[in-house]
């Protein structure tokens, strides 16, 4: 019996990087999953990915900036899966790293958007189904840029501050009817949004995360992740956990 046997999972952000280590993991675990992402093709690659290794899991393309799109999408798992117990919001962009006077207010809005403003629109079209079924956990992916300045531009900065706040107000509003809010705030992963970085060996030797002295994997933070949304961390509300190698802690 798997860790998440029983259970079913909504990934934003499913079709690569962290998210795609996640679903693998959960569906590893006996979860069937709903592969979520912009990027449908890819998200049904992955999808297959797990069907190949002998687990369930659907794919589904969506922003999760569309509101109808995500309703859409919401239904149609719930519909297939019977429920929703676990919501990973883990779809995410970067900023190019722009200042204030850099950020055009279109490009400040769809940072927002993406980062922040999905995460509540997917999590208030989940809600409703996990309340009715008695609870469900919603995992939120933050970044070092949730805790501190310099790591990301003004709006991404922005945006994953907010995570943080949108995690604790989650447990404050729906934690005594059965809903548990968790967040992770990765350091540097290795993944395609991080490709650039990760080409440039004095860049990828700065962004090192230490103590830990290496840059981290997907597998790192699915690890993190695959214990927050199981029953194992059952008492851990409200709290957004750094997966960094150490990098916050001594920065
Ligand atoms: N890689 C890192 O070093 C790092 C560090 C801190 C935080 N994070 C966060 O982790 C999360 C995952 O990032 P990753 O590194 O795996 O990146 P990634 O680029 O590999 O994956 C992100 C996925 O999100 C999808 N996506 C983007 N916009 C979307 C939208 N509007 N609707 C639906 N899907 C969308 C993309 O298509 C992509 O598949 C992000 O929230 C990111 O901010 C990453």
């Amino acid at each position: 019996m798997g860790r998440l046997a029983g259970k079913a999972a909504l990934i934003t952000g499913g079709a690569s990087g962290i998210g795609r280590a996640q679903a693998m993991r959960f569906a590893a675990e006996g979860a069937t999953v709903v592969v979520g992402d912009l990027d449908g093709d890819a998200a049904r690659a992955v999808a297959e990915d797990i069907g190949r290794s002998g687990g369930r899991a659907f794919a589904a393309g969506f922003d999760v900036a569309n509101r109808e799109a995500v309703d859409a999408c919401v239904e149609e798992a719930v519909r297939q899966m019977g429920g929703i117990d676990i919501l990973s919001n883990t779809a995410g962009m970067m900023d190019g790293q722009s200042n204030v006077l850099d950020t055009s207010p279109e490009s400040w809005e769809r940072v927002l958007s993406v980062n922040l403003s999905g995460m509540f629109i997917v999590t208030r079209a989940v809600l409703p189904h996990m309340i009715a079924a008695g609870g469900g956990v919603v995992l939120n992916i933050g970044s070092g840029a949730s805790f501190r300045g310099g790591m990301g531009g003004i709006a991404y900065t922005s945006a994953k501050h907010g995570v943080v706040g949108f995690t604790r107000q989650l447990t404050a509003e729906y934690g005594r009817q059965g809903i548990r809010s968790v967040g992770i705030a990765p350091g540097m992963i290795d993944t395609p949004m991080v490709s650039d970085f990760m080409a440039d060996p004095m860049l990828a030797d700065k962004a090192a995360n230490r103590p830990a002295g290496r840059v981290g994997t997907p597998e790192d933070v699915a690890n993190a992740a695959l214990f927050l949304v199981s029953d194992e961390s059952d008492f851990i509300h409200g709290v957004t956990i750094p997966v960094d190698g150490g990098r916050l802690a001594v920065a």
